[in-house]
């Protein structure tokens, strides 16, 4: 049973970002479904890995956007990935030296910083491009 539902609420309007919050959502579900499931270390470290690995590809092509497109706060957004990478990696780095009932713990963690991080932090610069996209569809009808 998933632990996150797709929702509306998550969309962006913005092709590539959506695709990797909905990709990065999948790599939850699934990580959650493996570890309920009781299967091996060996592949949740993997999928764990896999999940990790995504949100920093994920992060690095958000914030080359923002840079891309001048956005105003990209250095306090950079900040919260950062803060969150750290997290993540050190929680991972104490599963992989034995500490297996983090597992869950960093899927939960994961969950709750991604849906509040895409609903307000990610929604900010969505709202940012579409002003900027409407002042510029203005300044051509002129
Ligand atoms: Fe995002
Ligand atoms: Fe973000």
């Amino acid at each position: 049973m998933p632990i996150i539902e797709w929702n509306e609420n998550y969309s962006l309007g913005i092709d590539p970002f959506d695709d990797h919050h909905h990709h990065l959502i999948d790599l939850l579900n699934t990580t959650y479904d493996d570890i309920t499931a009781g299967e091996p270390e060996a592949h949740l470290a993997s999928v764990l890995d896999e999940l990790i690995d995504y949100a920093c590809y994920h992060f690095a092509a958000e914030e080359n956007w923002m840079k891309e497109n001048g956005y105003p706060q990209a250095a306090e957004h950079v900040q919260m990935h950062d803060r969150f990478s750290l997290k993540i990696v050190s929680m991972d780095n104490e599963y992989s030296a034995g500490s297996h009932h983090l597992s869950l713990e960093l899927v939960t963690f994961m969950k709750e910083w991604l849906l509040n991080h895409i609903l307000k932090a990610d929604a900010d610069y969505a709202v940012f491009i579409a002003q900027k996209n409407a002042g510029q569809g203005i300044a051509l009808e002129l």
